[in-house]
């Protein structure tokens, strides 16, 4: 396997945990490169339901190192506690041997989430929907030089030093704001606490990665949420803040741009969890029923996902823009039942023109034009072979490599790491 990235086609939540475990099976190492712990990838195990928001989920692999990189926002406090649940199921989770952490990666603490919750609402342009937590304020925190990284956490000397930067910056306007003050001394306890914990896994990952990758190891890319939430190329300002297809997958691991196989992750129909034009939603009884078979709530906030059917537009552009080369379909089970099956296949412009592109601008005022597909009735939770899938299943997953351009190689019929079709 040469070095792979899985990233989320549309806005996250395609099923890419299932992807990972299953490419993970294959990989010497297996690398997260943006996002924080606003991510939810859920694994079913042979020992139940696991869903993981920081650690890369080849953890359940003993033989795969597992690495969070630079571009990754971390919160050492919820890392710690996320590492000891991993332990708690019997899941060995050992620092600097299977779980490695960029010391470059930027530091999310408390005030990051209360300016998060402070942001929401104050704006006026209507709430971005986030996670609550603090991903957003830390990454910007990145970009104004005045983030702390995790390297700051085991040298009080350092952490010192980063430390005067943000509060300073940070008091100056949280007061007037009406955001608690920071208390530099009480956080510098927490942060050095941590970094004690964490030690052990803090080094220099980008280059551990460059020469793993030159040694001919297999290095698995664990994109998080998905390219229509890209800081860059989504449906902005409706976006998370981190590059989340391909382009992160390199400045967020420190690998030079080298060939690399980019797998897409999408479900057979679309979902959107938080605000933000969604072309395709279905605001009526058709969208909450797939929400109850698909059982599409949130796996980090526990928020009912906006459903819609498959878009092939946004679908082709994503993968245009993260180079897709194949689709991984997920959830392909979950549309039994449902008569006639539905597939964007171009939008109508509010000036009455039609486009096949995905426009930058005004989507929440593009009226979805359909392919109409017959469905299906089986259970498709058994199959294994393409061939043995019935008709309306197959020919609903060719119309969507005829629409998108892109190969369907493989589908997923189930949860289980066995529920999987292979083309
Ligand atoms: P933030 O990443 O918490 O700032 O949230 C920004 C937007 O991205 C919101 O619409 C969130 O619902 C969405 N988002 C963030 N992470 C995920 C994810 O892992 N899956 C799906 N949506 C996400």
């Amino acid at each position: 396997m040469p070095t792979t990235c899985v990233v989320g086609i549309l806005w996250g939540d395609e099923g890419k945990g299932k992807v990972i475990d299953y490419l993970a099976a294959d990989a010497d190492y297996v690398v997260r490169f943006g996002g924080g712990h606003n991510a939810g990838h859920t694994l079913y195990l042979p020992s139940g339901k696991l869903v993981l928001h920081l650690v890369p989920s080849g953890i359940v692999h003993p033989h795969t190192v597992n690495v969070i990189g630079n571009g990754v926002v971390v919160d050492p406090v919820h890392l710690c506690g996320e590492i000891d649940r991993l332990i708690e199921r019997g899941i060995a989770v050992e620092l600097g041997r299977n779980l490695l952490l960029s010391e470059r990666a930027h530091v999310i603490v408390e005030a990051h989430r209360l300016q998060d919750a402070w942001g929401e609402g104050v704006r006026s342009g209507g709430k971005i929907g986030t996670t609550g937590r603090g991903v957003g304020p830390a990454y910007s925190d990145r970009c104004a030089r005045i983030g702390l990284r995790l390297g700051d956490l085991v040298d009080p000397a350092r952490l010192d030093r980063a430390l005067a930067n943000l509060v300073e910056q940070k008091n100056a306007w949280f007061g007037p704001a009406g955001i608690p003050l920071l208390d530099a001394a009480a956080m510098r306890n927490t942060l050095l606490a941590a970094g004690d914990r964490l030690r052990a896994g803090i080094g220099d990952t980008g280059k551990l990665l460059r020469d793993a990758s030159a040694a001919g190891k297999r290095i698995l890319l664990e994109g998080a949420q998905g390219c229509l939430l890209d800081l860059e190329h989504g449906t902005y300002p409706f976006v998370t803040s981190s590059h989340a297809s391909t382009g992160g997958a390199y400045s967020g691991s420190g690998l030079p741009p080298h060939e690399m196989r980019t797998v897409g992750i999408v479900k057979a129909y679309a979902t959107r969890v938080g605000e933000g034009p969604f072309p395709s939603e279905l605001k009526d009884d058709t969208g909450d029923r797939l929400r109850v078979a698909g059982k599409e709530f949130g796996s980090t906030t526990g928020r009912p996902r906006r459903c819609g059917w498959f878009d092939s537009v946004a679908v082709r552009y994503s993968g245009a823009v993260s180079g897709a080369t194949e689709l991984v379909l997920t959830n392909l089970d979950v549309l039994r039942g449902f008569d006639p099956l539905r597939v964007v296949v171009g939008y109508r412009l509010p000036d009455g023109s039609k486009t096949t592109d995905f426009p930058a601008f005004e989507l929440e005022r593009l009226t979805p034009e359909f392919a109409e597909l017959p469905g299906f009735t089986e259970d498709l939770q058994q199959v294994r072979r393409f061939e043995d899938l019935p008709p309306n299943a197959r020919g609903y997953v060719e119309a969507i490599e005829r629409h998108t351009g892109i190969a369907v190689r493989t589908i997923s019929v189930g949860p289980e790491r066995q529920q999987v079709i292979l083309r």
